[in-house]
Parts: C-alpha cells; structure tokens; sequence
C-alpha cells in the first residue's frame, strides 16, 4: 500500500517534471509571430503558470488512478510525439472533492469576516482551485454544447462550422472562458501572440470566399504545423465561411488535412498583399457581424471575450476574471444583466507588449502607449472613469473597477468586452467597411440596462503599432450609406422589439 503511494506520487513526480521541461524548452525554441516581437517581459514565464496550475490541479487532484492513467499516458504519448500537448483531456466532473450544495451553505452561513479566498482555495489567482470549480459550476449552472464539425447556412452564408477544431478535448462551460473572433486569412499572423498571452480556447471565423479559401487553409495548416509552438493546435478552433455567391471550386476535405503534415517551407501563405485577395478583387465587403456571431455560436464556454484578432489580452486574465466570479462579492452578486469591459491601448511599433498593468502605465507615462484609437477617433473609446483606471496601482486580484452605463458622454460607446451567449447578438446586416457595426448590439444594451462592470487589472493591446486617421473617400460613402441603413431600418425595428428607456441612443 505505502510502496503503491510511493511509487504513485514519485510518477506524479516525473509527469510535473516533463511537462516543466517541455516549458522550458517550449519557451526557449517557439518562434515568435513574424509581424510581433511578442517577449514575456516578465521573465519568469508568467503567462504560462495558467496552464500549469491547472495541470496540477488534475494531477493533484484526490481521485484515484481512474483519472490519474490516462493523464500519464497521455503524457507519455505525447512526449514520445515530441509534443507538448498539456490541457487535459481527461473526463472530469466537477464533483471531485466538494459537493456543490454544501460549499453554497458554507458560504451563505459564513460570518461576513471569514476570508472567501480560504473558503474557495484560492492559493493563486493564476489557477484554479476545486472548489473554485464547483462554486462555478453552481454560480453559472451552465450546460455542455456538443464540439462537432457541421455544414450550416446562416442567412446567405454557407458555414463550415469546427471546420478544424482545438486538440483541447472536453471543455466544460464553467470552467474557462473562449475568445471569439474573426478575419480574413491576411490577418493570421496575429493567432500566436494572441493565444500566447490568452491560453485558454479561441473560436475563430475565417471569411474565405472564392478563391480565398486556398491561403485560408495553408494558412491554417502553417499556424499549426510550421511554427514550433503547440499553443495554437491546443486552443484554436477555426471555422470558414463565405456567402453563397462565392462558393469555393473545391473546399479541402478538414480529415486529410489533418493527417498529412504541411510542407513548411515557404514563406507563411497569410503574408501577402491584401489587395490581392479574391475578396478585394471581387470588392466584396467584409461581414464582420456575420463573423462575429458565427465565432460566439461555436464557443463552449458560459463566458465568452468577442474581440478584434489584432487587441491581444493580459495574460492569466481567464483564472483571474474566473476567480473574481467564483469570489460572487459585491457589486457581482447583484441580478442585473452585466458585461465586463476591458480598457483597450495603443502601444509604439517597435516596442514590447506589456504585460502588467505596472509596465503598462510606464509606457504611458512614457507615451509608447497610449488610450486605443486616440488618434483616430478620440472619443469613440472613452471609457467610464478612464482616467482614474490609468492611474490606479495595480492590485493583486481581479475586482470590478467601475460599475458604468452608456448614458450621457458614453451613449456611444462600443466597448469590448467579456460576456455570456445571452448578450445581443451583432446585426448581420452591417459590414466593417460600413462602420460603428456594434452600435445596435450597445443600444440593445443600453435598453436592457446592463452594467458595464469595468475590469480593474484587466487590459487589451492592439497590435503594435500606433494608428492615425486615413481619409478614405470609399470607405466613406459605404459608411453613410449603413449609417442611414441603421436609422432609417434598424433602429425602427429595435424600436420596436426592445422599446426604448432615456438615456439610450446609437
Ligand atoms: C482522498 O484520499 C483519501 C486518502 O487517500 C481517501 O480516503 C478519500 O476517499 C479520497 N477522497 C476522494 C473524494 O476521492
Ligand atoms: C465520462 O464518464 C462517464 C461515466 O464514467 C461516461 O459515461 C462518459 O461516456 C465519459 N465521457 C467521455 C467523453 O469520456
Ligand atoms: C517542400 O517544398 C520545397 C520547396 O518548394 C521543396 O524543395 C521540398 O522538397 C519540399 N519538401 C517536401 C518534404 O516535400
Ligand atoms: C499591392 O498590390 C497592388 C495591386 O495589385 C499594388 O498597387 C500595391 O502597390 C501593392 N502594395 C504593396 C505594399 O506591395
Ligand atoms: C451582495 O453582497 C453584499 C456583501 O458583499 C451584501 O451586503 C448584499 O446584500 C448582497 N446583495 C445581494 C443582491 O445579494
């Protein structure tokens, strides 16, 4: 019996060890994006503690060896492989260690001075606790979606829907949170610095009409097989779409992909000038809502963060807005529908994305960072209480910061941020080209009453690379014609569907 203990914990041993060194190595060889010098300016590996203190917590984990063999011989399949697949894919419950009616008595019956930290088993924001997984399980009360590829339409689109899927395995709703977002295959280049410093799962829709569809898919086969980095084979789920005017000759079969190896030799097939492209050659407007709704439809998860390929989020956000959640303290145990949005910023071209909120308010003390879209449209991103938020110190969990609404100088506001399936939908009628394409799902928001819970630790980047305002004459006139669309079409039809509350406009 002891020598069994013995020999189990010293297997346990050797499983941390690996996967500690398949970091390491993983750390020193991965190539980095070819657009974005993106170097942990930590130094300690930080970003990556997520994903092991949830290893450790499957392995950790008081359950017998039912649960512990297959991890290890995942583990020793994966290292024979070289790889350095590390998301568990074993088949867990919540229900390990804590029963989930009990740890809400415990709560509710607990004197207002007991830490919730304690009672949750939160030793580090940066993973998650047991407990903290059952309290969320409860909290949410969510339900499993189903991971499988499927050919769907949607209105004038055709959908190849987990056309290539994440080697993730079983996701439960409540116990991470998926990135959802959108592009056409030019805008890959941005898959790795941005699911480097997210981990956790990202849904992708790609738009790949007609001819586009063949980079799409060398692109897709490189960002899993040529960049020395398993990350993206781990998280990333893609789907492809394109409207049923611009059906691809020939769709590649997503199985045989899979099983032949990509040549990588050449330059990354996502590299290109965009003026080339079958969608700009055939001036079709990108349907960046159709996208968009696409990319939340396929996510697992309860939460979901829609956002821009190109606004790269803090690292450890997930556990840490995860823990904030499970913790369920004041202004989050009200009842009014809620969204959580994240300041978004600017940085210098030739600088390294921050990391903290520490390096981040010296770069804008510095000015190598600076508020998103100042140059382009100053007030488009004002954010509630923006200011105060750039000059609080960084603290060492995740809080709500602010508990904002978009009245009076935000009633135009299009904030990013981290909400449920149960938020508005986008209006797949507006295109990108056309502009301001998320201020009907802000109105409905608005109506709704929702607050806007500002995240105080919580931030995005854009891509490197300061913008500044371009006139573009074309672009311009796509935009007054949607612009007119949306108050002559669909603000009658919300109108009539929401009904109004003052305060709220587009
Ligand atoms: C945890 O481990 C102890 C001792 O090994 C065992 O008695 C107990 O039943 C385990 N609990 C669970 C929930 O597996
Ligand atoms: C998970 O375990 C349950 C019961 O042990 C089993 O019925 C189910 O098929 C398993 N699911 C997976 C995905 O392995
Ligand atoms: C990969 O492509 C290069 C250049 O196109 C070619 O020289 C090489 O033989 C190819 N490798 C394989 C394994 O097919
Ligand atoms: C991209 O291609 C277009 C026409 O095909 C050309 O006019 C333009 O100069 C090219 N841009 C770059 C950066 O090469
Ligand atoms: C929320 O929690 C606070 C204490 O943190 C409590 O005073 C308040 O009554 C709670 N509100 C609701 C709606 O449960």
């Amino acid at each position: 019996m002891v020598a069994n203990r013995r020999n189990f914990i010293f297997r346990v041993s050797i499983v941390i060890n690996i996967a500690v060194m398949l970091y390491a190595a993983m750390h020193l060889s991965a190539n980095t994006s070819p657009m974005v010098e993106w170097v942990p300016v930590t130094g300690d590996g930080s970003e990556r503690n997520a994903e092991l203190q949830y290893l450790k917590r499957e392995i950790t984990r008081n359950d017998t060896d039912r649960l512990i063999e297959p991890m290890i011989r995942d583990f020793e399949e994966s290292t024979s492989q070289k790889s350095t697949s590390t998301m568990p894919t074993t088949n867990k419950t919540a229900s390990s260690t804590v029963s989930a009616t009990d740890l809400e008595k415990k709560i509710s019956a607990a004197p207002p001075d007991v830490d919730i930290n304690e009672m949750l088993d939160i030793v580090d924001e940066n993973g998650l606790s047991d407990t903290t997984l059952t309290r969320l399980r409860s909290l949410l009360a969510c339900t499993e979606k189903d991971f499988l590829p499927q050919t769907v339409q949607r209105g004038e689109f055709w959908v190849l829907k987990n056309y290539i899927r994440a080697d993730h395995g079983t996701i439960m709703c409540h116990e991470s949170i998926t990135y959802t977002t959108h592009a056409g295959f030019e805008f890959l280049d941005n898959v790795l610095p941005l699911v480097e410093r997210w981990m956790a799962p990202v849904s992708l829709a790609i738009h790949a009409p007609g001819a586009d569809v063949t980079p799409t898919v060398n692109s897709i086969r490189y960002l899993r097989d040529c960049l020395g980095n398993d990350l993206i084979r781990q998280y990333v789920t893609f789907h492809i779409f394109f409207s049923n005017k611009h059906i691809p000759s020939k769709i590649p079969d997503s199985d045989k992909i899979l099983s032949t190896p990509y040549n990588c030799t050449g330059s990354p097939p996502y590299v290109v000038n965009s003026s080339t492209t079958y969608m700009k050659q055939k001036n079709l407007l990108y349907p960046v809502n159709v996208a968009r709704n696409i990319a939340r439809d396929a996510a697992l998860t309860y939460f979901i963060l829609p956002s821009d390929i190109e606004l790269y989020p803090s690292p450890n956000l997930v556990p840490r807005f995860l823990n904030m959640i499970a913790r369920n303290q004041k202004p989050l145990n009200s009842t009014n529908p809620r969204v959580f949005p994240i300041s978004i910023f600017e940085v210098d071209a030739k600088v390294q994305v921050p990391s903290t909120k520490v390096e981040l308010q010296s770069m804008l003390a510095k000015k190598t960072a600076i508020p998103f879209h100042k140059f382009v449209c100053p007030n488009c991103h004002n954010i509630p209480q923006g200011v105060q938020w750039m000059t609080a110190p960084e603290t060492n969990q995740m809080d709500v910061f602010h508990v904002g609404k978009r009245h009076g100088k935000y009633v135009h506001w299009e904030p990013i941020f981290i909400g449920t399936h149960q938020d508005p939908y986008y209006d797949e009628r507006l295109s990108w080209e056309g502009k301001k394409d998320k201020m009907t799902q802000g109105y409905v928001l608005c109506v709704k009453d929702y607050d806007f819970m500002i995240l105080n630790n919580a931030f995005l980047i854009h891509k490197p690379g300061i913008k500044h305002y371009v006139k573009n004459p074309k672009r311009d006139v796509i935009a007054s014609r949607q612009s007119s669309f949306v108050m002559n079409v669909i603000m009658p039809e919300l109108k009539k569907l929401f009904g109004t509350r003052s305060g709220c406009a587009l």
